[in-house]
């Protein structure tokens, strides 16, 4: 296996998600040494300094410092949460050609270190920076991991676990597709202990899960300007999976190359982790309509990849 030994995490980007994920990864004591990198530096040292008072109560030691793209070298995982936040009213592909241009000076700096580890991408438009990062790093595709619909499909589960008074750890279900609007679940395939639910909502009962699902940032963002502690659970889910070599299904930004009959895109979709990064795309079986919907959200953000890179 090609990948960088230990397990230190690089995280560029301490604002609301990248705080709240450096704060999850001291809680969970998944790695041994986290570095801040932030454009704000002061807020980066600021965050550093607040998190290192709270290991003495972390369930393991865990070395958190302040650093440059120099600390990228050695680091088994880079986690971008760098960027531009959505405003409200914006929708994250509005966001897209601010962000590529930060990235291509973020992925650089880091590439220029001699990082050969794994990137975990979850600034958004997440689907087009996770591709234009695997397009600037020159990294095989399974070593670029966006956080695709990872967080989509916790709410899409939450939602299943309130509708079913069962708790949203016992409910299986994914939400694949763009990270956005186009998304869509695969009602076909949820269940609980195997048992479809489906069969036991009606139409206009899925069709508000989804929407409710679907339009979950939009109404936090609203209420409170950012979302962030969902997607930082998620975020530190995956890094798990990664550096304890889980093999475990995670829905996340994969590179498709002909799984469900699409290439050339990130999109979110369940995926295998561990430490060599996406093992493997798990192809779905999908009926009519989610393979439709699902050619759909690919176009949607081809369409875009197209304006960029042509
Ligand atoms: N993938 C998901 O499911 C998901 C969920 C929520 C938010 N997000 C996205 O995560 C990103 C971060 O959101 P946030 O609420 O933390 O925003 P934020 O504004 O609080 O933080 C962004 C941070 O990036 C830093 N930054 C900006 N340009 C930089 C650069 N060139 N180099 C280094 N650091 C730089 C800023 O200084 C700031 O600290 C946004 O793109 C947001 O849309 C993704």
């Amino acid at each position: 296996m090609n990948f960088t030994h230990g397990n230190k995490v690089v995280l560029v980007g301490t604002g609301a998600v990248g705080s709240s994920y450096a704060y999850a990864l001291m809680n969970q004591g998944i790695c041994d040494e986290l570095v801040l990198i932030d454009l704000n530096e002061e807020k980066a040292k600021g965050d550093v300094m607040d998190l290192d008072h709270g290991i003495v109560y972390a369930p393991s030691a865990m070395n958190i410092t302040f650093g440059t793209y120099a600390d990228c070298q050695d680091a088994a995982i880079v986690v971008i949460c760098a960027g531009a936040a959505q405003k409200p009213g914006e929708t994250r592909l509005d966001l897209v050609s601010k962000n590529v241009k930060i990235f291509e000076s973020i992925v650089g700096s880091i590439m220029e270190s001699g990082f050969n580890g794994i990137f975990l991408v979850a600034t958004n438009p997440v689907d087009i920076l996770a591709y234009a990062t695997w397009k600037i790093s020159g990294l095989p595709k399974e070593r670029v991991i966006g956080s695709g619909t990872v967080l989509d499909s916790a709410r899409f589960r939450y939602l299943l676990g309130e509708e079913f008074d069962t708790a949203p750890t016992s409910v299986h279900g994914y939400i694949i597709g763009e990270h956005g609007d186009s998304q869509l679940p695969v009602w076909s395939l949820a269940n609980i202990s195997g048992t479809p639910i489906a069969q036991k909502l009606t139409e206009e009962r899925k069709e508000e899960i989804s929407i409710q699902v679907r339009d979950a940032a939009y109404k936090i963002i609203e209420s409170k300007g950012a979302t962030y502690y969902g997607i930082a659970m998620g975020l530190a889910r995956i890094t798990r999976a990664i550096l304890r070599n889980e093999n475990v299904v995670l829905p996340v930004g994969a590179l498709l190359e002909g799984e469900n009959g699409h290439s050339d895109v990130y999109i979110g979709i369940p995926s295998v982790i561990n430490r060599t990064g996406i093992k493997k795309v798990v192809e779905l079986t999908l009926n009519q309509k989610e393979q439709e919907k699902l050619a759909n959200s690919v176009r949607t953000l081809r369409d875009i990849q197209a304006e960029i890179w042509t």
